[in-house]
């Protein structure tokens, strides 16, 4: 509930007072190499997970098996030198959790490239006047660049991986060898989040990989990411938005985003359920309507700021699809069956879209590659991911990989299913005034 309230932080050679004190875990466990698995000193269970990127922010997220606290060390220098230390937690008592710790790192200039590592502080809470703290367990080095107008105009989109370990370890594999800016987890990374310490290792350590420990992802939930009796609990593992990013009549909107990545401008926006409201499977607790139609408020204002409003290239994310032109696809207000795509959604933000010159939507949840064209009735194209979860030779397991070369926005398709290319396409500036 004190989101808005400010992390501590030291400034100064931390590295040096606490060196006395600090077991590191570079003296007892082999450097991960990236893309690979590792083996964690107790509590840490997962590499750290980079989140919730904006140029003067950055979210890190890490699993614990056990409670602690903890903190990250922060610098430009490889060796962290002069490091600043962001504490886990908000107000002002720091964090304190057995699944998952979160460190907000703010102040960042954009652009710029930083070297980190977490520390893990396990904490024997033996009651409310004898609480016991352990040495700090402190990771390797890793680095993260902030985005900006300045930095790599690239991402990758994987979807509906549905907690499939095998095929989140090919998909990071690929992603590696692609290096994006930014991973787009375009939803449904679960089929049900029923138990914390399994979230954590779903969304914190997918197939044993380093997803996101060089370069952060982005989250836009699925249908499925809302399923489950510890569902409300994901912003434990998946960090929300940095509440100073959007105005205070949207502070409920935790996971919506909109920032230069490069020449491009990453918005991302949340279909929800894929079964209407009034949907007895729910139990009368979903109450996605207005959820959504806040987000198309939320949607017109960011349009208009300067840095998305004059972006050459505006790409949108979001789970459910957006169009559908077969008569007999269910737009998501039917009882029977799950939606094919939102009309809901595309009501409220398609005209946004039209508006202001927004060349794509990616899209996911189908499970099967697509690509609509822009049309005399749609301007903007609209691709859908296909499958996360289908390990080869079944399904079709792709990742979409977009980034500006010379004077254009290209989207590859990528099948690792069959290694084939399934579209390749190119998006041309927009037209920016002034
Ligand atoms: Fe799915
Ligand atoms: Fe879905």
């Amino acid at each position: 509930m004190a989101l808005l309230q400010r992390r501590s932080f030291l400034k100064g050679s931390v590295l040096a007072t606490l060196a006395a004190t600090t077991r590191a875990v570079a003296a007892d466990s082999p450097a991960p190499k990236s893309g690979r698995s590792a083996a964690f000193p107790a509590p840490v269970c997962t590499p750290p997970s980079l989140q919730i990127p904006a140029p003067t922010s950055m979210g890190v997220v890490w699993g614990v098996t056990a409670h602690a606290t903890g903190f990250v060390d922060l610098s430009s220098h490889p060796d962290l030198a002069d490091a600043q230390r962001f504490f886990a937690g908000d107000g002002g008592l720091k964090a304190l959790d057995d699944v998952a710790l979160g460190v907000r790192l703010t102040g960042l200039k954009p652009d710029s490239l930083y070297y980190y590592r977490t520390g893990t502080v396990p904490i024997d809470f033996k009651g409310a006047y004898k609480i016991l703290p352990a040495e700090p367990v402190l990771s390797e080095i890793h680095s993260f660049r902030t985005p900006g107008k300045a930095s790599p105009s690239s991402f990758a989109v994987i979807n509906d991986t549905h907690e499939n370990h095998p095929t989140c370890a090919l998909l990071a594999a690929k992603i590696e060898t692609l290096e994006p800016a930014v991973t787009v987890w375009n939803g449904d990374l679960c089929n049900s989040f029923d138990q914390m310490p399994r979230m954590a290792q779903v969304v914190l350590y997918p197939g044993k990989s380093n997803l996101a420990v060089n370069r952060p992802i982005l989250f836009t939930p699925g249908n499925h990411d809302y399923r489950g009796v510890v569902a409300r609990e994901l912003p434990r593992v998946l960090l929300t938005r940095e509440p100073t990013e959007r105005a205070s009549a949207y502070w409920t909107l935790g996971w919506n985003f909109a920032y230069r990545q490069g020449q491009i401008a990453m918005i991302g926006l949340d279909t929800g359920e894929d079964k209407p409201d009034w949907h007895t499977a729910w139990g009368q607790l979903a109450q996605f309507t207005p959820y959504r139609e806040l987000q198309a408020r939320w949607l017109a204002d960011a349009l208009e700021q300067p840095e998305i409003k004059n972006a050459p290239y505006i790409v949108a994310f979001c789970h459910i699809p957006l169009f559908d032109d077969s008569p007999t696809a269910n737009p998501g207000d039917k009882a029977e069956d799950y939606a094919s795509w939102q009309g809901h959604c595309h009501d409220l933000w398609a005209p946004l879209f039209e508006q202001h010159g927004v060349q794509l939507v990616v899209t996911a949840h189908k499970h099967r590659f697509r690509y609509d064209a822009p049309s005399a009735k749609r301007s903007w194209a609209h691709v859908v991911g296909g499958s996360g979860c289908d390990l080869p030779p079944k399904g079709q397991l792709t990742v979409l990989q977009g980034k500006v070369t010379g004077d254009r926005l290209q989207l590859i398709a990528h099948n690792l299913t069959t290694g084939a290319t399934l579209g390749d396409y190119s998006f041309k500036p927009r037209q920016v005034s002034g």
